[in-house]
C-alpha cells in the first residue's frame, strides 16, 4: 500500500517562479496515492497553465470561484470538504500576509479560511523579503495557530541572488507530507542507522570500496524518522541528500564507522546496519600518492573489525538489525549470520536478481527474525522497502518492551 493511499490533500499554488516545483510535488504525491485538488491564485496561472495541474491531479483546477466553469465544478468550500491537509507550495510573502491577516479575496484564500484540516506552508521568495520583519511576525503568528512551515533553502534564487528563500525540495516536502500522516510508535526511541560504503585506503589517491551507493540505508532512516524516532544516519561517502530532520554523521572508513557506531550505540534502543561495510582495508602505504613503479603487484589485505558482531556480543536490551547481499543459499546465508552476529532481524537480498541491491532505486528482500519466520518482500521502491523493515522493527520493538 502506498504511504499516502486515500489520503485527499489539498494544494494551494501561488505566484512564485517556484510554481514550476508545484507540478513535481502533485506528481509525487499522486505518486504515493494521495488525491490531489489544486487551488492556485491568478498570479501563480501566469507562472504554469491551470491546465498543467489539471492534466496531473486528474481533476478540475479552481482559480477564479466566480467562472462559469468553477462554479459548475467545483467551489472553494466543496474543495475543502474533504480535505485531510492543505499544502501551499510554493507560498508567497502575499499569500502568508494574507493568511495571516484573515483576509479571503480570492479562491485560495476563501478556501484556507473554510479549511478545518492541518496546513502546511513551503515559503518561496526573495531572501530581503524572507528576512522581512512583517512576514517573519506572520509566520511566527501562523506558527501559534498549529500552521506548519517547511523552511525555504539558502542558495541561488531566481532574482539572481544568493540567500535564503528558495523553495525546500519537492522531495523533501513530500516526505513532511508522508511524515505528518505516519502512525509514531517510534516516539522517544534513538535509532541508529548505518548506510552507504566505506572506502579503504592504500594511498591519498587510491581506495577499494563496493558499489553501495546508500540509497538503502538513506530510505530506512528517513522511514523510522516518519514513525517518529530519533534517527542518527552514519554515513559512508555517498551523493545523496540526507532526509530533513536526521543527525547525520559522515564517515570513510570500516575504522571511523565503527568508533562513529560505538560513540552513537549506548543511547540507542535500534541499530540498523545498512551500510555495505569493507570486509578487507589495504595495509596503507603512503597517506601521499605511491607513484605506480613503487606499487606493490599484489596488495596485502587486512582484516577490518566486524562492528555488527561486535555490537551483537554485548547487546543488551539493543534491538539488532543487520543487512546482507547474497547470491547464493540466500536464506541460510542470511539465517547463519542473523545467529553468529546475535541479531534480532536481518535483510537479505539476493544481489543477482534484476531490480535489486546496489544503485538500484528497487529492491526485493527477505526479512528474518530470530524466530526463524520469514517474510519475502517482493520488488517495489526501496523507500517502500524500507517502510516494510521498519514496520517489523515496530512489532519486534512492540514484542520485546523496547518501546517507551
Ligand atoms: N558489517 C559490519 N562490519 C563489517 C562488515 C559488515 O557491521 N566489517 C555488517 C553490515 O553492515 C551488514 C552485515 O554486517 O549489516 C553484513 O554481514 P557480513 O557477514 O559482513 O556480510 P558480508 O560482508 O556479505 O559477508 P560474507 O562476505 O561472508 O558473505
Amino acid at each position: 500500500m502506498s504511504t499516502l493511499s486515500g489520503k485527499r490533500i489539498l494544494l494551494g499554488v501561488t505566484g512564485s517562479i517556484a510554481a514550476y516545483k508545484a507540478a513535481d510535488i502533485l506528481r509525487r504525491l499522486k505518486e504515493q496515492g494521495a488525491v490531489v485538488r489544486v487551488v492556485m491564485t491568478k498570479n501563480a496561472a501566469r507562472f504554469v497553465s491551470k491546465l498543467t495541474f489539471e492534466t496531473l491531479s486528474e481533476m478540475p483546477v479552481l482559480i477564479d470561484e466566480f467562472a462559469e466553469h468553477d462554479k459548475a465544478g467545483i467551489g472553494h468550500i466543496l474543495a475543502t470538504d474533504d480535505a485531510d491537509l492543505s499544502l501551499i507550495a510554493p507560498a508567497t510573502a502575499n499569500i502568508i500576509g494574507k493568511i495571516a491577516a484573515g483576509i479571503a479575496d480570492d479562491a485560495l484564500t476563501s478556501a484556507v479560511m473554510a479549511l478545518e484540516c492541518p496546513i502546511v506552508i513551503a515559503p518561496a521568495m526573495n531572501d530581503r523579503m524572507y528576512r522581512n520583519p512583517v512576514l517573519q511576525r506572520n509566520i511566527r503568528f501562523l506558527k501559534e495557530q498549529g500552521v506548519r512551515f517547511i523552511e525555504p533553502e539558502t542558495g541561488p534564487l531566481a532574482c539572481g541572488t544568493v540567500g535564503q528563500g528558495r523553495l525546500a525540495d519537492p522531495d523533501g516536502i513530500v516526505q513532511e507530507i508522508v511524515s505528518f500522516f505516519s502512525p509514531k510508535e517510534l516516539s522517544g526511541v534513538n535509532v541508529l542507522v548505518t548506510a552507504g560504503p566505506t572506502q579503504e585506503p592504500l594511498d591519498a589517491v587510491r581506495f577499494i570500496s563496493n558499489p553501495s551507493t546508500g540509497k538503502m540505508g538513506y530510505a530506512v532512516a528517513q522511514a523510522a524518522r516518519e514513525r517518529g524516532a530519533s534517527v542518527t544516519l552514519i554515513s559512508g561517502p555517498t551523493h545523496l541528500t540526507p532526509p530533513p530532520g536526521i543527525k547525520v554523521i559522515k564517515v570513510r572508513t570500516a575504522a571511523e564507522m565503527r568508533r562513529a557506531v560505538m560513540a552513537s550505540s549506548g543511547e540507542s534502543r535500534v541499530v540498523i546496519m545498512a551500510a555495505a561495510v569493507s570486509d578487507f582495508k589495504p595495509a596503507l602505504l603512503s597517506d601521499r600518492k605511491v607513484k605506480k613503479d613503487s606499487l606493490p603487484p599484489v596488495l596485502q589485505l587486512e582484516r577490518t573489525d566486524d562492528i555488527l558482531r561486535e555490537l551483537g556480543s554485548a547487546k543488551g536490551r539493543l534491538l539488532l538489525v543487520g543487512f546482507a547481499a547474497e547470491t547464493d543459499n540466500v536464506v541460510e546465508n542470511a539465517v547463519r549470520k542473523l545467529k553468529d552476529k546475535n541479531l534480532d532481524l536481518i535483510v537479505v537480498n539476493n544481489v543477482l536478481q534484476e531490480g535489486t541491491g546496489f544503485g538500484c532505486d528497487t529492491n526485493a528482500v527477505t526479512i528474518i527474525d530470530r524466530s526463524g519466520s520469514a517474510v519475502d518482500i517482493p520488488m517495489m521502491t526501496k523507500t517502500e522497502v524500507a517502510v516494510r523493515v521498519i514496520d517489523k522493527i515496530v512489532e519486534l520493538a512492540a514484542n520485546t518492551g523496547i518501546l517507551p
